[in-house]
């Protein structure tokens, strides 16, 4: 069971992505866009971002695993869905959806930089620099946060909760405070259909 407690409402998530939009509008004017969301989190913030774009914009995605366990990045990645663009010459923007370690978007950042882009931008809506193993600062960044678990607006927990409109500190219930509270979450449960 799980408790959450709101972090970044959605009021405050759509003002910074407005911001974020402002900027790279201004330092992309005139010039065609390849945005890269990186699956799956960042697809909320992506599609969110990208209507706020006036400069020219084409999409792609890719998909990557790190070994390792779930909660801690070991900086091998595997990448399991490529672009589809050629990406060689143009103007690219990797979007994610937090940068924890770092290790993740590093290795990235270095495969697609050896396809000689015209230009490689990374930009995220959070940043956990606390926890950075790498030297990686993101050219564009939403909200640096502290060293919290947080899922909502396409994070995920155990590939829960990515459909919140807000983001939320997901904190693990203690036994006693679940046993407590079994009856509302059943209910509850029940009240969601
Ligand atoms: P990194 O390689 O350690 O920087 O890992 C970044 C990836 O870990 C992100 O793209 C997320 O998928 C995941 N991640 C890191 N922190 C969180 C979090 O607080 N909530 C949900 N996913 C997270
Ligand atoms: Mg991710």
């Amino acid at each position: 069971m799980y408790n959450l407690e709101i972090l970044l409402t959605e009021e405050k998530l759509q003002a910074k992505v407005g911001e974020l939009a402002r900027q790279i509008n201004q330092d992309y004017a005139g010039k065609e866009l390849l945005v890269v969301g990186i699956l799956r989190g960042a697809f909320v913030f992506m599609a969110d971002l990208v209507r706020k774009l006036d400069v020219s914009v084409i999409i792609d995605f890719v998909a990557v695993s790190s070994y390792g366990d779930e909660t801690a990045s070991s900086g091998v990645v595997r990448i399991l869905k490529d672009l589809d663009e050629t990406i060689t010459g143009r103007h690219v923007l990797l979007v994610e959806d937090i940068i924890d370690t770092g290790l993740t978007l590093k290795y990235l950042y270095k495969n697609l930089k050896a396809r000689r882009p015209a230009s490689l931008k990374v930009c995220t809506l959070l940043d956990k620099p606390d926890r950075r193993k790498v030297d990686l600062v993101p050219d564009y960044n939403g909200f640096i946060i502290p060293d919290y678990f947080v899922v909502g607006y396409g994070l995920d927990c155990g590939q829960r909760f990515r459909n919140l409109r807000g983001i939320y500190v997901i904190h693990q219930k203690s036994a006693e405070e679940t046993e407590e509270t079994q009856e509302e979450d059943v209910k509850g449960e029940a009240s969601h259909g």
